[in-house]
């Protein structure tokens, strides 16, 4: 793949399973050597991406290239340079865990020698070098997921599909795949992985699609995703809950357009800022001249939820809503946002 062909494009790409549209014109381009993350609700097509990409549906309508390839024209092609870990995966849970890369080195006609050096480097790679003789019905959430990345990399793909890697895991699961999927990127793969935890995009990805309704609602890096929302916000913790409507008083001085949130269980106020110094300062003096005593004080950029709710009006955790009507949910949100 040269360099400057990209790992992953599509253009209007569609699907529909009878009258929902799963896939609704998605555009996307991946450069390669990147770790491009797709975010969106349940319901929001990532699967139907993925598996669209991988070869396992057909195009419908569209155009989905893989390294410069046609997926609808050469799927076979295709098939050779990509690894694709599904939110279900196929590893068998009585062989241990080198029998199971073993096994795929096998399938991908890589010769007993071959796929038993392949198992040893991958086992060693995901630190399963200890475990890696037991059954894998015996392993952790995050040890099974490291090997199914494993078996994943066997013959070592230029674009690498994980389909929401971590759903289901402990934080500890999720911080081990993680680690994983940063190894990885050293080595020039190019992974697109889909995920439903901002927080999780925000720490792999290089760039960022939001997907909502089968369509890339906005893209960009965490960081001018999070810019969208208006800049940086200033949070203050009360140390009593009776200074609440004095600080969001204060608070109101200086956010953009007025906008204060207040939680009074969190004793907490928050709103956007234009000039982060210069609202800080304001906010300390006039907490302290109305005599309001603060616990904690500070300036940060807004979260990727907040950005989500910003850009699809709802919180990222809606149940299933990318059927029905089309669109009729997302006025105001027709085009793409581009940062
Ligand atoms: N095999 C299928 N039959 C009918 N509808 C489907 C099928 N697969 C997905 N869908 C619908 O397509 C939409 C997108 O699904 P999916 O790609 O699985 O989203 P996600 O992975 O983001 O949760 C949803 O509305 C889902 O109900
Ligand atoms: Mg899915």
């Amino acid at each position: 793949m040269t360099e400057h062909v990209p790992a992953v494009r599509t253009e209007g790409l569609r699907r529909t399973y009878g009258d929902k549209r799963a896939l609704d014109g998605l555009d996307m381009t991946v450069p390669r050597g990147t770790v491009h993350g797709v975010l969106g609700p349940n319901g929001s097509g990532k699967t139907t991406l993925v598996r669209t990409l991988a070869t396992l549906l057909r195009v419908e309508r569209g155009r989905a290239e893989v390294a410069g390839i046609d997926v609808g024209a050469r799927p076979r092609e295709v098939r050779k340079r990509i690894g694709l870990l599904g939110q279900h995966a196929a590893v068998d849970e009585e062989l241990s865990g080198r029998q199971n890369l073993e096994m795929f080195g096998r399938l991908h006609r890589l010769g007993r020698p071959r796929a038993a050096a392949r198992a040893d480097a991958l086992l060693e790679r995901f630190g399963l070098e200890e475990t890696g003789h037991k059954a894998v019905g015996s392993y952790s959430g995050g040890m099974r997921r490291r090997l199914d990345l494993a078996a994943s990399l066997i013959v070592d793909p230029e674009v690498l599909f994980l389909d929401e890697p971590t759903t289901g895991l402990d934080p500890r699961g999720r911080t081990e795949v993680w680690n994983a999927v940063r190894s990885l990127v050293g080595g020039g793969t190019t992974v697109l992985l889909t995920t439903q935890y901002l927080e999780e995009a925000d720490q792999l990805a290089d760039r960022i699609s939001v997907l909502d309704g089968g369509r890339v609602i906005a893209e960009g890096t965490a960081d001018t995703l999070k810019a969208m929302v208006g800049g940086d916000r200033v949070d203050v913790v009360l140390r009593d809950r009776a200074g609440l409507p004095g600080a969001a008083a204060v608070l109101a001085e200086v956010a953009v357009a007025g906008t204060v949130e207040a939680d009074e269980d969190a004793r907490r106020v928050s709103a956007p800022v234009a000039d982060r110094m210069a609202a800080l300062t304001h906010v300390v003096r006039a907490l302290h001249d109305r005599g309001i005593e603060a616990e904690d004080l500070t300036v940060r950029r807004p979260t990727l939820d907040e950005v989500f709710m910003h850009l699809t009006g709802g919180p990222a955790d809606r149940v299933d809503r990318a059927g029905g009507a089309p669109h009729a949910d997302r006025s105001g949100h027709d085009g793409k946002v581009s940062a």
